[in-house]
């Protein structure tokens, strides 16, 4: 029997998951098929429930849908509950279990691919929408020694600040524009900088006082060099693009709905020539 799995959002035409998770079935020799399941907001519980069928391993979930799926399922794992958002659901047996990777396949991501494990680390995010809160948590988790959060519009940073850090210190809220020389780690989790978005040449925090050797982050991967991160380059901070995000938050979620390792090469492949391929005017 084939199995199906597919990617619950509105709109989900230009998501990257079909191109790689594709790749990904067909190299492991899996009889799987990745299907796009564009769902307006009240078509959610009969998609939510269509799951449950015995041919389908499970779903990515993405916006608008991460916090409107939860109720629709049986169990949550992982840090999903306390976060309050789920992006893979995998379907056992007719239950469906609810989980977040985005957060763990950014922490996956930085150690693989930059080789920077944040325990111990002081990490700076700037943007505090849920892209932010994800990453949040993934580092608290992962203690870091400290997740400070700036962003254009303060009082979202403070909130997301309280919400993450709960009772503990280790999570704050600072002014956009700052000094910079005390983090290991600057992420940029805006849309600044994404081709398309609502500012493709800007950079999100001016780094005239980041320390060279600081690592520098995007989560945006289209393009895979952003404004922010040639301007990192330039004052000698290393930099991580934010393919590799998306790469691992799905090779997490491959590994829940089949229990098989995920193939980082030919995802990343895959991803990358998609990438190419919409650059190019395919899109
Ligand atoms: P996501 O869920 O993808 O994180 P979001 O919740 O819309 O999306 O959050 C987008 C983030 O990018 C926010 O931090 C937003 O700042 P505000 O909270 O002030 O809106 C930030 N952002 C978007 N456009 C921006 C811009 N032109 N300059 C600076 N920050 C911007």
């Amino acid at each position: 029997m084939t199995r199906r799995v597919g990617i619950i959002g509105h709109p989900v035409a230009h998501s990257l998951s079909p191109a790689f998770q594709s790749a990904a079935f067909a190299h492991c020799g899996l009889d799987v098929v990745y299907e796009r399941w564009d769902t307006p907001a009240p078509k959610l519980p009969e998609r939510v429930s269509s799951l449950r069928a015995e041919d389908v391993l499970g779903a990515n979930v993405t916006i608008p849908h991460k916090e409107a799926v939860i109720p629709l399922l049986d169990e949550l794992g992982g840090q999903s509950a306390r976060m309050g958002a789920v992006n893979t659901i995998v379907n056992r047996e007719g239950r469906l279990f609810g989980f977040n990777t985005d957060g763990p396949g950014f922490v996956a991501a930085l150690k693989a691919e930059a080789v920077f494990d944040p325990a111990g680390k002081r990490v700076l995010l700037v943007g505090a929408g849920g892209a932010a809160r994800g990453i949040a948590f993934a580092l608290v988790e992962a203690n870091a020694a400290a997740v400070a959060i700036a962003n254009r519009t303060y009082e979202r940073a403070l909130r997301l600040a309280r919400e993450v850090g709960g009772a503990g210190g280790t999570v704050t809220a600072e002014a956009l524009g700052g000094a910079l020389g005390e983090y290991d780690c600057i992420v940029n989790c805006t849309s600044v900088g994404m081709h398309g978005g609502p500012d493709p040449a800007g950079i999100p925090v001016p780094l005239e006082s980041a320390r060279p050797g600081t690592l520098a982050v995007d989560i945006v991967y289209a393009p895979e060099s952003t404004p922010f991160l040639a301007e990192a380059g330039r004052r000698g901070l290393r930099t991580l693009g934010g393919l590799p995000m998306l790469i691992y938050q799905g090779a997490l979620a491959f590994e829940l709905w089949t229990g098989v390792r995920a193939p980082i090469d030919v995802m990343f492949a895959a991803a990358r020539n998609e990438v190419t391929r919409r650059a190019g005017g395919a899109a």
